[in-house]
Order: structure tokens, then C-alpha cells, then sequence
């Protein structure tokens, strides 16, 4: 099992937390019809997770994180938001613990750069998705930048260590 190495610190629960379905996976919404079952994989503190639940006013929206940590802020905003078609619960996308063809939609935001085996969570994604249904990442394949600075080059150095380190992929490729 890798570890996230952002952790699930405050400060970066409010960072995902200002990400939307609208700002950060609008390739996705035309797709979504209101009767779908969805999985968000790596759902963080559900803000994507519960704007996807909206839109499935019939269907159902089930979200997973490996480490029980962020689920409670996701809890916390569904009731919030009296979004009630959505629940969330601990796993891990090298393993899910879903049947075959569970889902219409099975979808990640940047979930596989910080996991240790991304080809494996790929398959997983596929296996519990539905034949015909969709699987959707919107995923970092490798950082860059411009200006290039040597601070954001050591950080990224430091970073790409410590990920390594602790059994993720930070990496992944295209
Ligand atoms: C960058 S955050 C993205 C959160 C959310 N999808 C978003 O975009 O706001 C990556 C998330 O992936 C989760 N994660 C890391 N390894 C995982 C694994 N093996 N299985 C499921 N989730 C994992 C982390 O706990 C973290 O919350």
C-alpha cells in the first residue's frame, strides 16, 4: 500500500475542497444521465463527489478513499448540501471491493499519480465498471512549469523523493 504524501491535513482538505464537477471535470458532464450509478475513486472531501450525486437525482453516487481520514469532511458537506443518494467508504482502488460491471460511471481526479501501481488501479476501474459504461481520470501525467524557478525544481525533486520513498508513482506517464 503507497501513501498519500499530500496527507489529509487541513489546509489541503480546503485546497480539494474548492474544486467542483464544473471547474474541474466538465469533459464528464454530458455524459452523466440523472438515472446513473457512479463511483469517485480517491473522492477526497466529496465536493466533486456530491456535485456528480446532483446530477443523478435517481441514480446513486458512491464515493471511496483508502484511510477513513477526508471521508468524514465528505459526510459533512453531502448533509450540508442534503444530497441523501451518496455514501462513502474506505477502500482501495488496487482492490475494490465492488462485483463486476458495478457502475455505469467509474471516475477518478487525480487519484492514480499518487498511488503505487496506477495500471493496476486502471484495471480495477475497468473490472467494476459496467460493458458500455464509462471510466473517466483526469489525472497529472508528469509536473512542469514555466518560469522555470530552482525552488519549484528543488521542490519538485524533494517531492518526486519522499513520494517514491513511500510507495506511490508520482510519475505515471501519459
Ligand atoms: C489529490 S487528492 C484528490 C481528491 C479528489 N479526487 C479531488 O480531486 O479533490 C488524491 C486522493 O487520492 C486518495 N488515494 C491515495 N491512494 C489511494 C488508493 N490507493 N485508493 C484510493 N484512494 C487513494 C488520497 O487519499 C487523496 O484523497
Amino acid at each position: 500500500m503507497s501513501v498519500y504524501v499530500a496527507n489529509h491535513h487541513s489546509s489541503v482538505l480546503k485546497m480539494h475542497s474548492w474544486r467542483t464537477a464544473q471547474n474541474s471535470i466538465p469533459y464528464l458532464l454530458p455524459s452523466i444521465k440523472p438515472d446513473m450509478k457512479i463511483l469517485d475513486v480517491g473522492c477526497g472531501p466529496g465536493t466533486i463527489a456530491v456535485d456528480l450525486a446532483k446530477l443523478v437525482p435517481s441514480g446513486h453516487l458512491t464515493g471511496v478513499e483508502y484511510l477513513a481520514a477526508p471521508l468524514e469532511a465528505a459526510r459533512s458537506h453531502a448533509a450540508r448540501e442534503q444530497v441523501q443518494n451518496i455514501d462513502f467508504r474506505v477502500g482501495d482502488v488496487h482492490a475494490l471491493e465492488f462485483a463486476d460491471g458495478s457502475f455505469d460511471v467509474v471516475h477518478a481526479h487525480q487519484v492514480l499519480q499518487h498511488v503505487r501501481d496506477p495500471v493496476q488501479g486502471l484495471r480495477e476501474m475497468r473490472r467494476v465498471a459496467r460493458k458500455g459504461g464509462i471510466v473517466a481520470l483526469r489525472e497529472s501525467a508528469s509536473m512542469t512549469w514555466y518560469p522555470d524557478m530552482p525552488v519549484l525544481r528543488e521542490w519538485k525533486d524533494l517531492h518526486m523523493r519522499v513520494s517514491k520513498a513511500r510507495g506511490g508513482n508520482p510519475d505515471p506517464g501519459s
